[in-house]
């Protein structure tokens, strides 16, 4: 498992699944996730059973806080899309748990990715892709160091309308520089 000061993250379990469909169901949660068609449990447990067909580190982790002596689940995070030649990856990131945001969980995950990203996988540029109306996801990724790399016009189709989508990315440069800042 990965530890942060107040977080972990770990290999989906079957009992996160209920979590998952309660949270991809939930509008708020996928108003800023590319998700947008309701989802049952079986949709979810053919996703689970899927997961081994994947490369490992691109596996979705759950994100645990730390409850006491116990973990909470309250979310996901993980890599797709990596280019092993280009050295380069994609992220992504959904804490479910409304109550919990805004306080710094999200923040602290993706750091907790950059840090594995350059430092275990040895990725040299670490992107994503995020609406452009989702401001506290694009809030929390500057906090992460990620710069705004391009924007996207009108290439999402949401409530009605066209929105932009941005790209944001760290080099590893970038993160060298700023002292592999972690939490
Ligand atoms: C996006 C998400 C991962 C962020 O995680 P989080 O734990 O809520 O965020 P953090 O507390 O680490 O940081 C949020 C920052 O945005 C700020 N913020 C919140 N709402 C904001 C708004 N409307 N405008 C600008 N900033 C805002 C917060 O104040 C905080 O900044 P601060 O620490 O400088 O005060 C989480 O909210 C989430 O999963 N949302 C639903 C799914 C989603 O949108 N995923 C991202 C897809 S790209």
């Amino acid at each position: 498992m990965i530890y942060g000061e107040r977080i972990r993250l770990r290999g989906v379990e079957k009992e996160d699944l209920p979590h998952f469909v309660e949270w991809m169901n939930d509008p708020e949660v996928i108003e800023g996730l590319l998700a947008f068609w309701p989802i049952s449990s079986a949709d979810e447990q053919r996703w689970f059973e899927h997961l081994p067909d994947r490369e490992p580190v691109e596996r979705p982790l759950s994100i645990d806080v730390r409850a006491g002596e116990a973990w909470q689940h309250i979310g996901s995070c993980g890599y797709q899309h990596i280019e092993w030649k280009a050295r380069e990856g994609e992220i992504g990131i959904s804490i479910g748990v409304k109550a919990l945001w805004n306080q710094g969980y999200g923040t602290e995950a993706v750091k907790l990715l950059l840090k594995q990203g350059f430092e275990t996988l040895n990725l040299n540029r670490i992107y994503l892709r995020v609406n452009a109306t989702n401001l506290r996801a694009i809030r929390s990724y500057e906090k992460c160091g990620f710069v705004l790399e391009g924007r996207l016009r009108q290439a999402l189709y949401q409530y009605g309308s066209f929105q932009d989508l941005l790209i944001m990315s760290v080099l590893r440069s970038e993160w060298e520089s700023s002292n592999r800042e972690v939490l």
